[in-house]
Parts: C-alpha cells; structure tokens; sequence
C-alpha cells in the first residue's frame, strides 16, 4: 500500500498551475540528524518534500518552474556513490531521479550552487518558506546576490519572495482517495495496538511494557516508527500532558492513559484510550470517563461539511463544564465557568487538530480571519480529556489525580463522517469485557 508514482506527479502540477509565471519554487528534502557519536537519527522526509516527490533520500532540492520549456520539475540530489551505497544504501542519482521519480531534469546536489543562479536570473520571484532550513536561507541569499552582483550585465533578480506554505499546505489539507486508504489502515493498526496493549495490562507491569506492546504491532505490521513519542501515563501521570517517559509501575486501582499512533508510509494515526489498569473502572473514574466520552461522541456527532471548525471545540467545552459541575468538581453556571475560564484547570487543551504527514498536519484553521467550515476529505483529531491535578486541593481526595482524554481520528466526508479509529472500544463495557477475557 503505497501512493503511486504518478500522484506525486499530479500534485506537482497541481502546485505549478497555481503558481504565478515567472516564479520558481524551492523545496528542500529533510537532512539527516546527529543523534550521538557516529550514529544518527532514523532518517525521516519532509513531509512537503515527499508529498510532491515521492522521494524518500536527505540531501536533495526540488524545483518547481511553471511553463518552463525544458521541463518544470528539477531534482539536486546526492550523486551515485559505489562506495557509500556499500555502506549506506541505495542512492538514485540524477539518473534515477528522471527514470523512477518522473523529474523533468536532474542534477548533482553538488552543482546546486552553480546552476540555481542561472534558473533565477530573470524571474519575478521565489516561492520558498524563510526560516525552516538555516543553510538553505543562507544559499538563498548568496544565490540572489550572485544575480545582484551581475545587474549592470543585464541580470535580473528576484524583487518578490513569496512563502510557499500556504499554497502547499492547502493541498495536503483534503486528503485523496489513497491518502484516505493509508490514513484508513494507519488507524486500524493503531487500534489494533491499543487493543493489544488493554490485553496485556494488569498491576505491576511496567508503563514502558505497554509501549513496547504497541511498537511491536506497529512494526510487525509494516509502520517500523510511532508518529510520534508514546504517551503511556498510570495514575496522575496521565495529567501531564506530553508524559513520554513511561518509566513507572502500573498499580492496581489506577488509570492509565495511552496517547499512541503509528504512522504508515508518512501518515499518522493518533488515539488516545484511558482504561483501568486492573480491568474494572472506580466509580469516580467511571464518572468521569463517562462524562469525558459523551463529550467526545457528540462532537463527532456534529462533524459534517460545513460546521465550523471552532463549533466543535465551543460545544466541548460547553459539556465538559456541566459535566465537571454535575460531578461537583466546579461550583457555579456553565456561563460562569466558561466566562472565568475556570475550565482550563481541567480541560486546558483544544479539542483536536489537523492530521495527516505530520501529526499535527498543516493547514489553516482560520480563513479571512474566520473559524473555517469543514470539507470533505479533512482529517482531524476529537480528544476532549479532563485532568485533575493530585494537588488539587479544592476538589476531594477521591477525585485527585484522574486524567482522562479519549481520542479518534475521523475523516470528513460528503455525508458526515468517518471514524478511521473505530476498531478500539471506548465504551467502558467493551472495555472491561475486553480485558475480562485476555
Ligand atoms: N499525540 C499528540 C496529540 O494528540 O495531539
Ligand atoms: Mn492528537
Ligand atoms: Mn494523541
């Protein structure tokens, strides 16, 4: 399951046609990372890059020249090189750039500097994002000065820089039909890994048991790395929220909450699930986690095209202060907790974000200022949590260190929506019944 060739070339003139003329767009691919002496990080593309290359080496720049006759699409990448493909792999080359990735014309990485002044000279201007890449910036610049330094021979440089993101960004945003497939299938194995992680929970295993639990699945099922850090949480480490150090005893009588996802050939699954460690839910765990999954299902009862995007989260805070009212965590109206704000103690996220090649994947959230309405083709997270601190003292002992947060990854669609995460049980039967039988 992989996205075929000929997308990667659809979205490239997809891009081009929204260009303007005489503008070159400059795309750099990822690089690769020092981790510690002679050993680095697991190489991981840039999500841009590989959406509109499908090319998955370090060291490489994409062109994009609109009405360009020699070609439009143009690759910098790294050289064949018998003896570091011994060491380290498989490189395409230029060659292989034009034969496998349909680019129009290739070159050397290293004849970067030589070429590029000589594409820009003439045109009006550059579509590239400033800021990301420090080497790259400084390249930039020298490349524009280069030209500047030859305008009385008739050179002509760049006036405009214009960032790139928003035109690209907008595109990764709707997701097609085999993105969905692969969004689809990344959320199924992250189930899967949560179910597998509800089976093998009792008191006294490790947070860092679970984890490796839902690694293995992900890995034995083609997804080798997470989409991100796992969130593996007992008692009221659930309560910090980016806990990623999964290093305590699971105890009998606590929560543990599970913020894992695997990402499938660039695309991420995100969910959450809190369950007992023991198998069966405290009655004020079970209120809460109830009141927390009601939020969570009628939010996504209200996703279809059109709803605003901030609709979904202003309803979610509504229910979550007249459930934490209900239960006696908050005194007052749900007007005046929402107004003072006092919800934030316990719900002091938003209620979800984008998701897609990165897990908190682009796109803009507001349009001319304005919430956007959603469109078919979205994905987004709902994970609406409570989380009550162990030291707070205005609430009673019995409820203190309960973090609770319930997440899905659902897709957009003409009709409503799609629940891509759906194969984890949520209900707290399904649940107890779940780990009852392992
Ligand atoms: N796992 C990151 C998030 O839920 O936003
Ligand atoms: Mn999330
Ligand atoms: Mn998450």
């Amino acid at each position: 399951m992989k996205i075929d060739q000929s997308q990667f070339s659809a979205r490239r003139r997809a891009l081009l046609q929204q260009m303007l003329p005489d503008s070159v767009a400059i795309i750099p691919s990822a690089q690769m990372k020092q981790r510690n002496q002679d050993v680095e990080y697991p190489f991981r593309q840039d999500s841009s890059f590989f959406y509109l290359t499908g090319f998955n080496e370090p060291d490489a720049v994409l062109l994009l020249i609109p009405g360009r006759e020699e070609g439009e699409s143009i690759l910098f990448c790294r050289d064949r090189d018998k003896l570091m493909e011994i060491w380290n792999g498989y490189r395409a080359g230029p060659e292989g750039a034009i034969r496998d990735f349909a680019m129009d014309e290739a070159h050397s990485i290293d004849e970067i500097d030589a070429v590029l002044p000589g594409l820009l000279d003439g045109m009006a201007r550059i579509y590239y994002s400033i800021g990301r890449d420090d080497q790259l910036d400084q390249q930039v610049r020298e490349w524009l000065n280069l030209i500047r330094d030859k305008v009385r021979q008739g050179a002509v440089a760049p006036s405009e820089l214009v960032m790139l993101d928003h035109l690209l960004n907008e595109m990764r945003l709707i997701k097609s039909e085999p993105e969905q497939a692969l969004m689809r299938r990344a959320g199924e194995i992250s189930a899967e890994g949560h179910i597998k992680a509800m089976q093998l929970c009792r008191p006294g295993v490790m947070e860092y048991q679970l984890e490796a639990e839902i690694l293995h699945h992900f890995a034995m099922n083609g997804a080798r790395f997470p989409a991100y850090s796992s969130i593996v949480g007992g008692g009221a480490n659930a309560c910090v929220l980016h806990y990623i150090e999964n290093s305590d005893v699971l105890l009998d009588g606590d929560l543990v909450l599970i913020d894992a996802g695997c990402e499938l050939e660039h695309y991420a699954g995100d969910i959450t699930r809190t369950f007992p460690v023991n198998g069966r839910y405290s009655d004020e765990q079970r209120a809460v986690y109830q009141l927390v999954l009601d939020v969570q299902k009628a939010c996504i009862e209200m996703i279809r095209p059109g709803v605003l995007w901030d609709a979904i989260h202003q309803k979610s805070i509504e229910l979550i202060s007249a459930g934490l009212i209900e239960l006696g965590l908050l005194g007052g109206s749900v007007e005046e907790v929402i107004e003072s704000g006092t919800y934030r103690n316990f719900y002091m996220h938003r209620i979800g974000h984008w998701l897609g090649m990165d897990v908190h994947d682009v796109g803009d959230y507001k349009v001319d200022q304005e919430w956007r309405p959603l469109q078919p083709g979205m994905v987004m997270t709902v994970e609406p949590g409570i989380y009550i601190a162990a030291d707070n003292e205005e609430v009673e002992p019995r409820w203190r260190g309960i973090g609770i947060r319930i997440e899905d990854d659902v897709l957009i669609t003409a009709e409503g929506c799609e629940i891509l995460t759906a194969k984890v049980p949520k209900e707290i039967e399904e649940i107890e019944a779940l780990m009852a039988s392992a």
